[in-house]
């Protein structure tokens, strides 16, 4: 049986750093399906048509390939926005998860991240993770990030930005984020990168453990 590790969490949580860490220490495929709505709302972008028409943006997603998705050529700011206007629309979601779940099913196991997964993608997945941090923190993480490109970043329009991705994504009647029942809760706000990874592999190897 393929073991899947559902990795949530709202924006910069580190659900991304998390999951590629925790998919190369037990040899399991990745997903980031943030990138799949990301490269939803990129596609609609590129092609001139509008974010609030269902319809083409469901048929936009039923099309879309899983292989050659990109962070780098998705990571922009308007693309994170514009994926979480069409996230709230049902026919979407539907065509994505449809894929998502396909994914999920690749031997030996799957660590997907994003914001529904434990509750609705993968709700029988062995390990779910609720990964979170400050408001605060995640949006100095974002400035960070922004300030090692070389870029120029303002701090506060970071931490506004989050605020408002947060009440989009909690506040959606379709698969809002909310930690599932099941599921561990890892608050990063104090943590390193490498502590944040060694409390999800003591939670992940004895879930391993029980299930051997
Ligand atoms: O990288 P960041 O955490 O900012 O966002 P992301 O994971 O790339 O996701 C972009 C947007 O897609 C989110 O704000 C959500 O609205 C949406 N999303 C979702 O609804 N369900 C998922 N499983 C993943 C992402
Ligand atoms: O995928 P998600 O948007 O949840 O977050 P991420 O892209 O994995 O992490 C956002 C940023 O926070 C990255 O620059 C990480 O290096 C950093 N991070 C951190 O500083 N401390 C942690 N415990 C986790 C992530």
């Amino acid at each position: 049986m393929t073991i899947v590790i559902a990795i949530d969490g709202p924006a910069a949580a580190g659900k991304g750093t998390l999951s590629r860490r925790i998919a190369e220490t037990y040899g399991f495929h990745h997903l980031d399906t943030g990138l799949t709505y990301r490269a939803t709302a990129k596609a609609l972008l590129d092609a001139g048509l509008p974010l609030d028409d269902e319809p083409v943006a469901a048929k936009v997603a039923e099309t879309l390939e899983l292989a050659g998705l990109d962070r780098d050529i998705l990571s922009k700011h308007e693309i994170g926005e514009a994926a979480s206007k069409i996230a709230v629309m049902s026919s979407v979601r539907k065509a994505l998860v449809t894929a998502q779940r396909a994914f999920s099913k690749k031997a030996p196991g799957t660590v997907l991240d994003g914001r529904d997964i434990g509750t609705v993608v993968c709700p029988d997945a062995l390990v779910k993770l609720y990964v979170t941090a400050s408001p605060e923190v995640r949006a100095q993480r974002r400035y960070d990030e922004i300030l090692a490109r070389g870029a120029a970043a303002d701090y506060e329009a970071i931490f506004a930005d989050v605020k408002q991705r947060d009440a989009r994504d909690m506040g959606r009647a379709d698969s809002p984020l909310k930690p599932a029942e099941d599921a561990h809760l890892l608050d990063t706000s104090e943590m390193s990168i490498e502590a944040a990874f060694q409390a999800a592999k003591s939670i992940i190897d004895a879930a391993l453990s029980q299930n051997a």
